[in-house]
């Protein structure tokens, strides 16, 4: 039996959505190989050693609960444990970390650092993957050295004058999209079609981080394509996006509302395996490890344009990895014990 620290919540604009995934996976949590020490982790970083029911996490509602203990982990390298910080002095062990964290403070690098730091194995992408995923710009600059094809695009920092970036809107032509560096659930991000609607976008944008992209829009559709390995890796089923129109944004994401996943996507199994072939290109060079969800787009003519790496995505029943990966044959709750074993063994 082995217990596994799942941490969930998160500082961090897609808190919700993390409490959601977090459900997911403690769910569909073998009970039989594996006990889960579960922490929240409040909106503003408070860390809560949580032994109340999953609804609570389901409902949004766990940090009410009388069952939050106050916590930390021990920094000694090869302890693992977690400390209760109730006057008790007593500590829980637990062998390995399994963060369900989206965006910042959890998906970026930080968390990873730090159980890193401590000796702690991580189901998961490490410190310098998770922080190069979390940057779209970076992520697509090394990926492009790759031969991947990545969108023309042009990063801004809060002290650019305005007039630069609107030229640079012009040389990259429009529609085009406007986005926070390091974000995720499409909080910040614009797609604009009139020039004169650049201003609002790009301060939307900043509103979420001190650096922005204008990125050309690709056309065609957006496709995803689920990760799962060490040195030797497994792809799940590729899948697609159809919008109705505008982009996959936050409602859309969350509710389906005029979107539809389709999982495996519409395309030749040629395609297919080319989307799987580049994804796991894009996952090795942006180091990743355990698992990662590979978002690319492909245009009209056939070509596949990388979009971004989610080192933690979305763990619900209706998720895309779990859902790619069990079109490629392998349940959620199979999925979560080769994860944990890949963590461990990595
Ligand atoms: N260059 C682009 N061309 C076309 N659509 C884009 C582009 N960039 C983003 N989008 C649309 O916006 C959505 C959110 O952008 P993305 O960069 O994936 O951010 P997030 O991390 O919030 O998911 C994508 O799913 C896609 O629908
Ligand atoms: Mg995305």
């Amino acid at each position: 039996m082995q217990t596994i620290l799942v941490l969930f919540g998160g500082s961090s604009t897609e808190h919700e959505v993390s409490l959601q995934s977090a459900h997911g996976v403690l769910v569909h949590l073998d009970r039989d190989r594996y006990t889960p020490l579960m922490v929240g982790i409040t909106r503003s970083g408070r860390w809560l050693r949580y032994s109340g029911p999953l609804s609570h996490l389901e409902r949004g509602d766990w940090q009410g609960h009388p069952a939050c203990v106050p916590c930390t982990l021990s920094l000694d390298r090869g302890e693992r444990r977690l400390l209760l910080l109730d006057g008790s002095g007593a500590s829980e062990p637990f062998d390995a970390a399994l963060p369900i964290l989206h965006g910042k403070n959890g998906e970026d690098g930080t968390v990873q650092g730090l159980l890193e730091l401590s000796g702690i194995p991580i189901i998961g992408c490490g410190t310098l993957s998770s922080a190069l995923c979390m940057d779209k710009d970076r992520a697509h600059k090394l990926v492009a050295l790759t031969g991947v094809r990545v969108p023309r695009s042009a990063r801004f920092s809060r002290d650019m004058a305005l007039s630069q970036i609107i030229q640079a809107g012009a040389d990259l032509g429009y529609p085009l999209f406007v986005k926070p560096v390091r974000s995720g659930s499409s909080f910040g991000i614009s797609k604009v079609i009139d020039p004169h609607h650049l201003p609002d976008a790009v301060e939307a944008a900043f509103a979420h981080d001190r650096d922005i992209l204008l990125e050309e829009a690709i056309p065609g559709f957006e496709v995803g394509c689920a990760v799962l390995g060490n040195e030797t890796l497994t792809v799940g089923a590729v899948d697609e996006i159809e919008l109705s129109g505008g982009f996959f944004d936050y409602t859309e994401k969350y509710g389906l509302i005029t979107s539809r996943i389709h999982c495996p996507a519409r395309i030749s199994t040629e395609k297919a395996a080319e989307i799987q072939r580049t994804a796991k290109t894009i996952y090795r060079a942006l180091d990743c490890r355990v698992f990662a969800r590979v978002d690319m787009f492909l245009t009209p003519s056939g070509e596949i344009v990388f979009n971004e790496v989610n080192t933690i995505p979305g763990f619900t029943v209706h998720s895309r990895y779990p859902g790619m990966m069990r079109a490629a044959g392998l349940e959620f709750s199979a999925l979560v014990s080769e994860l944990i074993r890949l963590g461990v063994e990595a």
